[in-house]
């Protein structure tokens, strides 16, 4: 599926429910009755073009439209970026917790030091994703935006320059990781070697919200890999030529 401005956004929903909390990003609400995306982005003060591919980017793996993507300012994807990670750090990450929690409180005890490994994992994982979070907003989307800025005002100078030289984006491509890889193995722990539950939908709540997780966390690297830092290259090339 394809989405366009004239696309119903209802229609998009039911097509695939994992871009809820996309559109949440956005600011959208439920509640759009038959309106356009168009019609929904006009009355949001969304950018259109913007909404448009992040969504059709999800939508489709194979879609992904580096350069359209890239022509958007740095400060929509960077905002784009921030609240997926409020997303996953103050509402999907707690969310897991609990249902984690709850698995281990009605486990049985010769059960319980299973479920504990699972939550230790977690915990642990919790931890790695937060690290990557603050890394990203302390030392990365300050100095993108920085840059940006310079760039909209033709304020270049020899302090950015030597900025740029000094902070290049390419130290963060080269060490970023894909956080979402790790979240296979806790899948895998659960799907192969967790003892039976008596409350089988809950251990099958909690790997649904894995997969989400895992789904959207990885649609949020490839932002960050192939639109993010390509931008931000290109900008740095600029800088260093001016
Ligand atoms: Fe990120
Ligand atoms: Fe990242």
């Amino acid at each position: 599926m394809l989405v366009t401005e004239s696309t119903k956004l209802a229609d998009v929903i039911h097509h695939n429910y994992l871009l809820l909390p996309i559109l949440n990003r956005f600011n959208i609400q439920l509640g759009f009755g038959n309106k356009t995306v168009k019609e929904i982005c006009s009355e949001q003060g969304v950018h259109l073009q913007f909404f448009l591919e992040i969504v059709n980017s999800f939508l489709d793996n194979d879609y992904f439209p580096e350069t359209e993507l890239q022509s958007f300012p740095l400060k929509y994807i960077i905002d784009y970026i921030k609240r997926s990670h409020v997303f996953y750090v103050e509402f999907k990450v707690p969310q897991i917790e609990k249902l984690i929690a709850e698995l281990l409180e009605k486990a049985s005890v010769e059960n319980r030091q299973s479920y504990k490994l699972i939550q230790n994992f977690f915990i642990e994982y919790k931890a790695e994703l937060i690290e990557h979070i603050d890394k990203e907003e302390d030392n990365i989307h300050p100095y993108v935006l920085k840059l940006d800025e310079a760039i909209q005002n033709n304020k270049v100078d020899s302090e950015l320059r030597a900025l740029v030289k000094k902070e290049s984006i390419t130290l963060y491509a080269d060490d970023h990781d894909n956080i979402e890889d790790k979240l296979f193995d806790l899948k895998n722990l659960m799907i192969k070697y967790l003892p039976p539950t008596e409350d089988y939908s809950l251990s099958n709540a909690i790997l649904y919200e894995l997969f989400r997780l895992e789904r959207d966390l990885g649609d949020h690297s490839r932002i960050e890999e192939k639109v993010l830092i390509p931008k931000v290259e290109a900008i740095e090339k600029q800088i260093l030529g001016a």
